[in-house]
């Protein structure tokens, strides 16, 4: 193997050094600058998952590829949360080592302490310390083949990652197939997967390519990978071992190469040691497992968020972009988002719908459990950013007057939406008479 492989890299224009063991690739490895190291894992004394630790000790940035003659999903989760660049299993084929090669000695030419500081994805919003890391994870792991399983709270950016993933390997080109484990009855489990020909049961009407077929050479995103019983374990499992399916009803097997994602809200180690996930599948899904933080434990990305967030919703609703006022903000700072991300965006949906003015209002803003900081303003204090958000300059070109009646319109305004459009209870609020509030009401035109 160390032979065949010094001819093809030699061939490929790459200066090799080969060694017969750790040690002496040790050696060369500190007395010569390498771009990539290729070892094998079992190799008597010291084994190359000792070498990967030792070498990224030394040089953290230095990629490591690791070949394995047993396919041990164990010692893969291992090579990856030591850093290896990737894990190839024996046999291999000259493409799949040459492409990796490849893509190893691209990667380490931006290296640096963060490898890759690019976001890997305009989607997923964020700038906190949690999500640097995951931005990170994706650019070092995408290329890869390693099958990956996303965990988290709902609504944390599971399906973001997961396509952010695809759309940052090899096989980007190709497809990208959401499964929804708890989607699919037991009973039709092979032939929604894996597909049949036409008449191999009732309601078998016409030959169905299943969704493993469709991912085949793409990615398969299982979903809810949690829900899955004990028999549709078993059988996503053999398939995983065996490589290869057969539709319902076929004998021509068709040869799997899919890179599977999966996701789910259970603790699925927890699920493992209870006995209700196989350990198994486990270790061949969860090769690199992401943990997507909730985002209570990442509140920076809150400001960030809701900009993004308003921006897309008046696009929507075709409204001019608002703002929230500063005791808005203060209470979404303050909330704890049971929901997520999702809750938030939900959050500011509803606002952009509902808010009259362009600046929103902790009245616009919904929120579903109710932890709020209790000694704050009370609900009938006027939020400060009524005043407006001019600065001095803009203030001085706009004269008294306009900014007066700009605020007076305001008022108004919030007035009616504290008190749910009641004239009478809005004037009551602003201590004026009925008369006098209908009557600006008809001056300003609202
Ligand atoms: N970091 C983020 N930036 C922008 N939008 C986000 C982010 N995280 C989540 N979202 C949005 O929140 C919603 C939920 O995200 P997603 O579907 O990826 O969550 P999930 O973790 O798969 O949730 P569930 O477990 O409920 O399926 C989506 O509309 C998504 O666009
Ligand atoms: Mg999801």
């Amino acid at each position: 193997m160390r032979e065949f492989l010094s001819i093809l890299l030699e061939k490929e224009g790459h200066q090799i050094f080969t060694a017969g063991d750790p040690q002496r690739g040790l050696e060369i490895a500190k007395s010569h600058n390498l771009d990539l190291v290729i070892t094998d894992i079992r190799m008597g004394e010291m084994s190359g998952l000792d070498l990967l630790k030792e070498l990224k000790d030394i040089f953290p940035d230095l990629p490591v590829l690791i070949i394995t003659a047993f396919a041990s999903p164990e010692d893969a989760v291992i090579a990856m949360k030591n850093g290896a660049f990737d894990y190839l299993t024996k046999p291999f084929k000259v493409d799949e080592i040459t492409a990796i090669v490849n893509s190893a000695l691209g990667a380490s030419g931006t290296s640096g302490v963060m490898a890759n500081q690019q976001t890997p994805s305009n989607d997923i919003i964020g700038e906190s310390p949690e999500m640097l890391k995951i931005f990170d994870l994706i650019n070092r792991i995408a290329p890869t083949h390693a099958n990956v399983l996303i965990y988290g709270e709902s609504g944390t950016g599971k399906e973001l990652v997961a396509k952010a993933i695809h759309d940052n390997s090899k096989v980007a080109s190709n497809e990208f197939v959401p499964i929804t484990c708890n989607a699919i009855p037991e009973t039709l489990f092979e032939s929604e997967l894996f597909g049949h020909v036409k008449g191999s049961f009732t309601g078998a009407t016409s030959n169905k390519i299943g969704l493993f077929g469709q991912a085949n050479n793409g990615t398969a995103f299982l979903d809810e990978v949690g829900e899955l019983t004990p028999l549709t374990q078993t059988k996503l499992l053999r398939v995983l071992q065996e490589r290869e399916f057969k539709r319902v009803g076929d004998t021509q097997i068709t040869k799997i190469n899919v890179r599977i994602i999966s996701a789910t809200n259970r603790n699925l180690e927890e699920e493992v040691v209870n006995g209700n996930f196989r350990e198994d599948l486990f270790y061949r899904l969860a090769v690199v497992p992401i943990r997507m933080p909730p985002l209570r434990e990442r509140k920076g990305d809150v400001p960030l968020l809701v900009d993004f967030f308003l921006n897309k919703y008046a696009k929507i609703f075709d409204k001019d972009v608002m703002e929230l006022s500063s005791y808005a903000m203060e209470v979404l700072m303050d909330y704890d988002y049971p929901g997520n991300v999702r809750e938030l965006e939900n959050i500011i949906e509803r606002g952009v719908a509902l808010s009259t003015s362009n600046i929103i209002l902790p009245e616009s803003l919904t929120l579903s459990s109710h932890k709020k900081k209790s000694s704050r303003k009370s609900h009938d204090d006027i939020p400060e950013n009524l005043i407006g958000v001019h600065s001095q300059e803009e203030l001085f070109e706009e004269g008294l007057e306009k900014i007066l009646s700009g605020f007076e319109k305001k008022l108004l305004t919030c007035a009616l939406e504290k008190t749910n459009y009641s004239k009478m209870r809005a004037a009551d609020l602003l201590k004026i008479s009925f008369r006098s509030f209908r009557y600006k009401l008809k001056k300003y035109n609202l």
